[in-house]
């Protein structure tokens, strides 16, 4: 293999995965320096029409099909969106076959796939988190509730697509929520799982860049991720976000680092894993200190689309450092000094039962500090793009403050429609005067 100092430009690109946080990193890394070109697969509706970017109808979960699209189409760099495909080796594949691969393995995986995996190595760690209970069968988990004798948070050990937690207010809901698990609601996800000490604070949520040894902090993101206008009603998998959010400024940031996230990429390695890709912390500021609630092995949607337009060019050449296991040799992340707001636009009835195959109408014009980026959607053979998932797209804009950011993403949310689009107008109330 040549020097990987020759290596960290990437020209040709694949980004894996269906969601707006792919489209806005196949956005980012269209615009990087040396990149060429980008192929999103399988992507959405909008894809397409991102400058530079070029859709492929393979699945996110065909392993061997990516691997042949990577061989025909050159690639360099191999970016892995969805948790899923990560947890199923996706990663080790790729890298089995030679491409450099932002993602970790199927074992760094474990962080997000398994709770009780990466509760232990929290706590190996001495990582801030809820104490927890892991339990492997229903009569051990009943007999750790009664023992306990209040309510506790219940986790499905595995992935359950931000549906296998609950947070309980009483025990009966909690012992609900156990029978629940161990009936199979999550199918092998749910043949074990973790109990947890409740804890209450605002939430955030830290990105770090990898290479196993090393890495790049982003600024942190704050999601919303109640359905209702303030913080009410079902959780989604995010309606809006901002960054860089406040309550995590300067010195508390460096803490997360320090106590969290270092600590967590030393506890990986210290197992023999290399972990390239990034760590995504799941954080809550508690009444007394930093607590981790989750730790996930890909970017957070929306935060992705919400930090992506505050990166800078660098970033292709940065995250193939982090694949190649040499940020040593990566020029510094630029990341401007600009306040993001990122608005989600949904279908109706989301989460619940969505409406699908409405028409997207948009006369929204993308410019360098505004972006529309689509989620569940879908393009059809006559050209038009209708609707086809819960979240259906985001708009994104940047502002010298949160007012002016959010009032530019609410005026180009404006510009978009589709029967039954349903958005929160209040994204961002913690940082918004107006
Ligand atoms: P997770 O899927 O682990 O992100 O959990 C989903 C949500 O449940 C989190 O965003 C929190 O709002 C909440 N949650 C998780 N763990 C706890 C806990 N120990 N105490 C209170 N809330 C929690
Ligand atoms: N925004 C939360 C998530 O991606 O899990």
């Amino acid at each position: 293999m040549s020097d990987p100092a020759t290596l960290l430009s990437p020209e040709r690109v694949l980004v894996v995965g269906g969601g707006g946080r792919e489209n806005s990193l196949a956005w980012a890394l269209a615009r990087s320096q040396g990149v060429a070109a980008v192929w999103v697969a399988p992507g959405n509706g909008g894809t397409a029409d991102i400058a530079g970017c070029q859709q492929l109808a393979i699945a996110e979960t065909d392993a061997a099909g990516l691997l042949a699209a990577c061989k025909t189409h050159a690639i360099d760099l191999v970016v892995v969106g969805p948790e899923a495909p990560l947890a199923a080796g996706l990663g080790d594949h790729l890298r089995a076959a030679g491409l450099a691969v932002f993602g970790p393995g199927a074992d760094g995986a474990q962080l997000e796939a398994s709770k009780q995996w990466a509760k232990a190595l929290m706590v190996e760690a001495a990582i801030p988190t809820a104490g927890y209970w892991p339990a492997d069968s229903r009569e051990q988990a009943l007999a750790i509730l009664e023992g306990q004798n209040r309510p506790l948070v219940v986790k499905a050990d595995g992935l359950a697509a931000g549906k296998g937690v609950t947070v309980a207010d009483s025990l009966a809901e909690s012992r609900a929520a156990i029978e629940e698990i161990f009936a199979g609601r999550f199918g092998g996800a749910g043949a074990s799982l973790v109990l947890e000490e409740r804890t209450e604070g605002p939430e955030v949520s830290v990105f770090a860049l990898c290479d196993g040894e090393r890495m790049v902090v982003l600024p942190p993101a704050q999601d919303h991720k109640r359905i209702g206008e303030g913080d009410t009603g079902p959780n989604t998998g995010g309606m809006g976000a901002y960054a860089p959010a406040p309550m995590l400024a300067g010195a508390a940031l460096e803490a997360v680092r320090q106590r969290v996230l270092e600590p967590t990429l030393a506890a990986l390695k210290a197992r023999g894993i290399e972990y390239r890709g990034v760590i995504y912390a799941g954080l809550m500021l508690t009444p007394t200190g930093l607590s981790v609630i989750e730790f996930n092995c890909r970017f957070g949607d929306p935060e992705c689309e919400t930090l992506m337009p505050l990166l800078g060019p660098e970033l292709a050449q940065v995250l193939l450092a982090c694949a190649l296991g040499r940020l040593d040799k990566a020029p510094v992340l630029t990341i401007a000094p600009r306040c993001s707001a990122c608005v989600i636009a949904a279908a109706g009835g989301y989460p619940g039962e969505v409406r699908r195959g409405d028409r997207i109408e948009s006369s929204l014009e993308s410019r360098a500090d505004l972006q529309l980026f689509h989620a569940g959607s879908q393009r059809l053979a006559d050209g038009s793009t209708v609707t086809s998932g819960g979240r259906v797209l985001a708009v994104v804009a940047q502002g010298d403050d949160f007012d002016a950011a959010f009032a530019a993403a609410y005026a180009g949310l404006a510009l978009v429609h589709f029967e039954g689009i349903t958005y929160r107008h209040d994204i961002g109330h913690q940082v918004r005067r107006t």
